[in-house]
C-alpha cells in the first residue's frame, strides 16, 4: 500500500472506487489542495505501474480546522483530518488507521503537534477507531449540516452532531507508511 497526496491525474481512479455521485469531491480537494487550504492523502494498492493502481480510500487535512467555524473557535490553530473513507470492499483491514496516520505525519512536517477528528454520534465504529488511534474527547461538540450521496447515488441532506476529538502528536507515529509529502499550507493564506 503506498499513500501519497492526490494529484489532478488520480481523480478518475478515486471516482472509480469512491464515487462521488456527481458531486465532484475529489476534483475539488485536489483544486483546494493546490490552494494550500487541505492536504488530500489517498491509499493505492497496485503494482509498480501506478496507472493500474485501486484507489482504496482517502482522507482530508483541512489546515485551517473544522469546517464549522464555532469548532475553529474552540480549537485555534488545530488542523482536522476529516472525511475518511475506504472503500467498503476494503475496509476492516487496516487503511483507515494507516491514511490517519499518514495524515498526522503530514501535520507534524508541517510543524503542528495536535490534530482534531469529528466523531459523529451514530457512527459508533468510526468512533471506536479514533479512540482506539489515540483520539480523546475535547469537550467540544459539532453540528453540520451537508448533502451526502446515498447507496443509490441519490444525494440526502445530512443533519449531524457528534464530538470533536484531539490528539496530541507528539514524537513519532508508530505507524510509518511511504508517504510522498504534500507542500505544507501556506502560512500567509492560512494562518492556521
Ligand atoms: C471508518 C472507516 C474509514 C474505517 O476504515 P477501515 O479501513 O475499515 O479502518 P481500519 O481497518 O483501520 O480499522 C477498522 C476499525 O474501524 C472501525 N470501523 C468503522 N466502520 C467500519 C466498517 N464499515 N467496516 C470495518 N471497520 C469499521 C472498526 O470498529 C474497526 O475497529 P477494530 O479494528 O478495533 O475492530 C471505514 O469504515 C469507512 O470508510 N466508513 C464509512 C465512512 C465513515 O464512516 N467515515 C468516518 C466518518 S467521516
Amino acid at each position: 500500500m503506498l499513500i501519497r497526496a492526490c494529484t489532478v491525474e488520480d481523480v478518475p481512479a478515486l471516482e472509480c472506487s469512491l464515487p462521488s455521485h456527481g458531486t465532484g469531491v475529489h476534483a475539488s480537494f485536489v483544486a483546494l489542495q493546490a490552494a494550500g487550504e487541505v492536504g488530500y492523502l489517498a491509499a493505492w494498492h497496485g503494482g509498480p505501474d501506478e496507472r493500474a493502481a485501486v484507489a482504496l480510500g482517502s482522507v482530508l487535512i483541512r489546515w485551517a480546522g473544522d469546517r464549522e467555524a464555532d469548532v475553529r473557535a474552540a480549537l485555534p490553530e488545530v488542523p482536522a483530518i476529516s472525511n475518511l473513507g475506504v472503500a467498503p470492499q476494503f475496509r476492516g483491514r487496516g487503511v483507515g488507521t494507516a491514511l490517519v496516520r499518514a495524515a498526522e505525519e503530514v501535520i507534524v512536517a508541517a510543524g503542528r503537534d495536535q490534530a482534531l477528528m469529528g466523531a459523529a454520534d451514530d457512527n459508533s465504529r468510526a468512533r471506536h477507531l479514533y479512540r482506539r488511534l489515540g483520539y480523546q474527547d475535547s469537550g467540544v461538540r459539532y453540528s453540520s449540516s451537508y448533502d451526502f450521496p446515498d447507496a443509490s447515488g441519490v444525494l440526502q441532506r445530512i443533519h449531524e452532531q457528534g464530538a470533536i476529538l484531539v490528539r496530541q502528536l507528539s514524537g513519532t507515529p508508530d505507524f510509518t507508511p511511504e508517504v510522498q509529502r504534500v507542500q505544507p499550507p501556506n502560512r500567509s493564506r492560512n494562518p492556521r
